[in-house]
């Protein structure tokens, strides 16, 4: 069916799931804090709203912004829930903390609209292919099995992990895995040039041994290669760390793996050696750090 949809949002992420949604056939407006980003969903049929007022008028609104600021100003004066009209559903695609989450699902709330947390676990290339996978939570069961309802135009399937912000924590989990394997992938292929070995070979043996995934497979053109074309930013995953290890202090559970992997990306900001790259450019760091000079894979790289 048919349903009229905002995106609010047009970073990498939210212009991936906007053109899932055109291509499903919905009526999309589109909204981003700087202009210019409209343009490519516009000529594939969106409306885009200078404001979030207008952009609150759709059914079903889902927002896909940087961070937990970017999250509240949603909510604030001047935003979506400050005009006349107000969306039935507001999801929530960013990577917040679960406290944020709950600061929008409660503004939400005194103002008659429903809130899921939805966040997204896929780049936006896995989005644009149907493969993303995403996480829900609310205190709204209905609206809950609407978001779910609307995601399946989107993505691969959608896991009802709780109530609340639960999405947000499952999400923060996750990505830390990531960030955690990114460092670990980084070190051993820095580790088996210095040995002389090939990367594009140790990548093809681990993409088909048992700690091969869906994720190594993804990397392993950064990895053998150095195609480090940003899928998602070295800021944007130690935000996600950040959360994380907040999380981990706030509620008591050491985590020195999370904790060291910060650190890492910290480093890879500060340093300026992953701007404009994807986080897989932790690469670079491992090996400045180890001193080695990357050469181009010599064998074919694996898919
Ligand atoms: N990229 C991925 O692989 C991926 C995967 C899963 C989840 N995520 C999550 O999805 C979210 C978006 O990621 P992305 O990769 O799309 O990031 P991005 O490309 O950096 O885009 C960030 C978006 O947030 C907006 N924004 C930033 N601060 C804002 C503020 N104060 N008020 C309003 N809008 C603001 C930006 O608007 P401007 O254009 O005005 O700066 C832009 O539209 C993040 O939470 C990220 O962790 C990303």
């Amino acid at each position: 069916m048919t349903t009229e949809v905002a995106v609010v949002g047009l970073g990498k992420m939210g212009v991936a799931l906007a053109e899932r949604l055109l291509a499903a056939g919905h009526n999309v407006r589109v909204w981003n804090r700087s202009p210019g980003r409209a343009d490519h969903l516009v000529s594939r049929g969106a409306i885009a709203v200078e404001t979030l007022a207008d952009a609150a008028r759709a059914d079903i609104l889902i927002s896909s912004v940087l961070d937990d600021t970017a999250l509240a100003s949603l909510h604030g004066t001047d935003g979506l829930l400050a005009g006349p009209h107000r969306p039935q559903v507001w999801i929530d695609c960013t990577t917040v903390s679960p406290s944020a989450a709950i600061a929008a699902a409660s503004a939400a709330a005194a103002s008659g609209v429903a809130f899921v947390s939805a966040p997204v676990s896929g780049n936006p290339d896995v989005v644009r292919s149907g493969s993303a996978i995403f996480a829900l939570s609310g205190d709204d069961p209905d609206a809950v099995a609407r978001c779910a309802e609307i995601l399946q135009d989107v993505g691969r399937a959608s896991y009802v992990v709780g109530t609340g912000a639960a999405a947000a924590m499952v999400k923060l989990c996750t990505n830390a895995v990531l960030g955690i394997t990114m460092q670990a992938l980084a070190e051993i292929a820095v580790l088996g040039e210095r040995a002389g070995v090939d990367r594009g070979g140790l990548m093809a043996f681990i993409n088909d041994s048992a700690i091969g995934s869906p994720f190594t497979r993804y990397k392993t053109n950064a990895v053998a290669s150095l195609d480090l074309f940003p899928t998602f930013s070295p800021e944007g995953m130690r935000k996600d760390l950040r959360l994380a290890v907040d999380a981990g202090r706030a509620l008591n559970v050491p985590a020195p793996l999370i904790s060291a992997v910060e650190v890492e990306f910290s480093r890879l900001v500060a340093s300026g050696l992953g701007s404009g790259l994807d986080f897989a450019s932790l690469i670079l760091q491992v090996a400045r750090d180890a001193g080695v000079e990357l050469h181009s894979s010599t064998m074919p790289v694996p898919a």
